[in-house]
């Protein structure tokens, strides 16, 4: 059993893989969290949880001064009722009053998971997978049943919180924040880790401490966004990729997020995570339901390596979804970086043919394919080819593509609106605005209304269309400015703070149509780059393109960032031309492959513009990580050396089997006379003898290391470690290809 109840201690028990989180019922009814972290043996904890009379602290009864919700550890603290922290849910009923009293009513233990009805969700194959434990608290007076959701999955260190709101009343609630989850921990010293970041330059590994302040980590920007990622770690003082314990939290959602961790007068830290409570307003009539989005919530005791790895085993078992999660990706080339929006069809097919030539696998017409698009300023909304570029139809083009061989897939930027469009013109009022008011453009684009059903009803007929007549094996779904005006002409007066949820439920629901309709379709998010890389989209869309920055070294980082929590299989990542167009920067092609193959391999240049020697490296590349993308794909990743100290960066993949493994250094910024260094892998069986291979010396070391393949026992491998070679000059790079040696008896 994964969950237990003692009756007699009022404890609930949850086993979460190699962590146990405790709660107890105080006084019979409050819930409370009692403990989160390494292991018990026992299940349920003998202390008593300590109270004392604090002055300023409340008592809601009136006979015990040493209660108090203030200083009380809670599973789901509420508003005005004694607790001055921040709560978890805040409503406003009719008569204007905000006060609810959250008691224990009654709970449920059951196998499997349940799944959302609208969001997105992990999920089991077998219901032996996982275990759920459903706890409601009831509020008497307005009848409204809160109930928290537990779900525990076997072998991860991982647990998936959500929380339902049913209103048993006969009057309309408003809510005004409702988080997925809380939690009170005390965490003396720990430091925090987000993943800020900006267009071209996403999730960059921050640390801060904790201290004694009200953090608040948010998008409002009706995305999960490049600015923030809806994660965030907390790490003990000592913390590294191997050592150190570390909770995390993560939500499974693509709209305004916050994750709140607030630190209180008693050194008791509060984590909650859900909805931006900012412009957000819910009208629940009597009966209804609110269901909040999921949140992984982990402990781990040996580093962040560790929490990585349980993070993309669990996102590639429980969160991805459909045909391609266990499938290899086809390696791409993608014309956005080649032509931008200057093609026709002869561009597109020698492009094609030089990209078959080398190997490639997937042919992506980026944008600018429809309507009259020269540019960026026209045309959203129009999905229909643009027979200037494509004289014979998408359909032929498509089966062009197909005769060479190659997969075909297309760029579309479904939520958007241009208003020199004839979708535009046609329904001005389908997208996002006040009447009366100005409407801002971004990137000379407006938004769709996805909370509206009329107008995903459409899009969904116009993609289905489309997707129905060409050949088309790849979508890549783009979404490329945030919302403003948040307003919709759909929604009554009352429910205008609904809109930006909303919004995110009708992409949810169109991406669950369209991806069900399409299975054979491998769909990859993107949001000008990774502005939308969060486990909501993930649920439904197995690959993301990371970044819109491609050059190698500037990718170092924000790959490192993502993989924090975010599988390598999940990683869109191309090697582009020289000088880089975002950063200006030159690195050889050969960096520029090894980098991009620590997530999906994609290509994004002019291959026509490319010499022999190039095309030669190209090919290499592609019969190389084909390899060994099995292992990068799913494997367990080892962050060998951070490049945060623009000096190196180190990073290893090793089969599930630990028979396979690919090591990649990359030198960032060289040294005169520097000194010599190995690197220590991880990972490997140290009883195990494996045949080394070192690649790309050639090109780079000057004192080239011989013989360039040794065989090394697991633990030399690990104790004693490889010896980098001495790379003359910056931005270079060589890899290490391991295989468990067949030795003669
Ligand atoms: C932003 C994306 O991130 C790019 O890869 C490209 O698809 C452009 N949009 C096209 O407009």
């Amino acid at each position: 059993m994964m969950i237990v109840y003692d009756s007699n201690l009022q404890q609930f028990s949850l086993q979460v893989g190699k962590a146990s989180y405790v709660m107890a019922l105080h006084k019979g009814s409050y819930l409370t969290t009692r403990y989160f972290g390494l292991r018990l043996h026992g299940d349920f904890l003998a202390s008593p949880f300590v109270e004392v009379p604090r002055s300023f602290s409340p008592n809601p009864l009136a006979d015990d001064e040493r209660f108090s919700l203030d200083t009380l550890p809670q599973e789901y603290p509420v508003f005005g009722n004694s607790d001055f922290r921040l709560p978890a849910l805040e409503v406003e009923f009719e008569d204007g009053s905000r006060l609810v009293d959250l008691h224990y009513d009654q709970h449920r233990i059951y196998e499997g998971k349940p799944k959302l009805h609208e969001l997105p969700s992990t999920y089991v194959e077998e219901e032996k997978q996982a275990q759920t434990l459903e706890i409601d608290l009831f509020d008497a007076v307005s009848q409204l049943r809160v109930t928290l959701r537990y779900t525990v999955f076997a072998g991860h260190s991982i647990l998936v919180r959500s929380v339902l709101l049913h209103h048993e009343g006969d009057a309309p609630i408003r809510i005004s924040r409702v988080m997925s989850m809380a939690m009170d921990l005390s965490l003396p010293d720990y430091q925090m880790l987000h993943l800020p970041g900006a267009h071209a330059r996403e999730r960059e590994m921050t640390w801060q401490p904790i201290g004694k302040a009200m953090h608040s980590i948010e998008s409002r920007r009706g995305a999960s966004s490049h600015q923030q990622n809806p994660f965030l770690a907390l790490a003990s003082p000592t913390i590294t990729e191997e050592d150190g314990e570390v909770y995390s939290v993560a939500l499974a959602y693509s709209g305004n997020f916050q994750l709140v961790v607030d630190t209180d007068q008693y050194d008791v830290t509060r984590v909650m995570v859900g909805i931006n409570p900012f412009d957000f307003r819910y009208l629940l009539s009597p009966g209804e339901k609110f269901e909040t989005p999921e949140v992984t919530v982990g402990f781990h005791a040996h580093g962040l390596g560790e929490m990585s790895r349980d993070y993309h085993r669990f996102f590639r078992k429980h969160l991805l979804s459909g045909r391609y999660r266990d499938q290899l990706r086809p390696i791409l080339i993608n014309n956005w970086e080649a032509t931008y929006f200057q093609f026709d069809e002869q561009v597109l097919l020698q492009l094609a043919d030089e990209a078959k030539e080398v190997g490639i696998e997937l042919f992506v017409l980026d944008d600018g394919w429809f309507g009259q698009r020269d540019d960026d300023r026209t045309s959203l909304g129009d999905w229909v080819v643009d027979t200037r570029k494509l004289p014979h139809g998408l359909g032929a083009f498509g089966e062009q593509i197909r005769q060479k061989n190659m997969r075909f897939g297309l760029w579309f930027e479904p939520e958007m609106i241009s208003p020199d469009s004839a979708l535009y013109r046609t329904h001005p009022d389908w997208c996002l605005f006040v009447p009366g008011r100005n409407q801002s453009v971004s990137r000379h684009q407006y938004v769709l209304d996805f909370s509206s059903k009329e107008v995903c009803d459409a899009i969904i007929e116009q993609l289905t269309k489309i997707l129905s007549q060409a050949p088309i094996d790849y979508v890549k779904w783009d979404m490329n400015r945030h919302l403003t005006e948040v307003g919709s002409v759909s929604l009554a007066a009352n429910r205008q703070k609904e809109v930006s949820h909303r919004y995110m439920l009708g992409v949810y629901r169109v991406m669950d149509t369209l991806t069900k309709r399409f299975p054979s379709i491998l769909f990859e998010s993107c949001s000008g780059g990774g502005g939308r890389f969060d486990p909501g989209l993930l649920a439904y869309m197995p690959q993301v393109w990371t970044s819109d920055n491609t050059d190698a070294i500037a990718r170092l980082s924000i790959q490192f960032g993502t993989s924090l929590i975010y599988p390598a299989i999940a990683m869109g990542s191309h090697v582009s031309a020289v000088p880089n167009h975002q950063v200006g920067r030159v690195t050889s092609l050969q960096t520029r492959g090894y980098v991009a193959m620590m997530g999906n391999l994609g290509y994004e240049l002019d291959l026509r513009r490319l010499g022999e020697e190039d095309r030669v490296t190209i090919r290499q590349q592609i019969a190389f990580y084909q390899q060994w993308r099995d292992v990068i794909c799913f494997g367990d990743l080892y962050r060998l050396k951070h490049p945060s100290k623009q000096q190196d960066a180190a990073f290893l993949y090793v089969s599930e089997k630990r028979d396979r493994a690919i090591v990649t250094y990359i030198q960032i910024m060289a040294r005169a006379n520097p000194a010599l260094k190995r690197l220590r892998l991880q990972g490997l069986a140290t009883n195990e003898t494996y045949s080394v291979t070192l690649h790309g010396t050639e090109q780079t070391g000057i004192f080239a290391l011989s013989p360039l393949t040794l065989v090394m026992n697991g633990d030399e491998l690990m104790q004693y470690g490889l010896a980098i070679p001495y790379l003359h000059g910056d931005f270079l790079g060589c890899v290490w290809t391991i295989e468990k040696a067949e030795i003669a008896p």
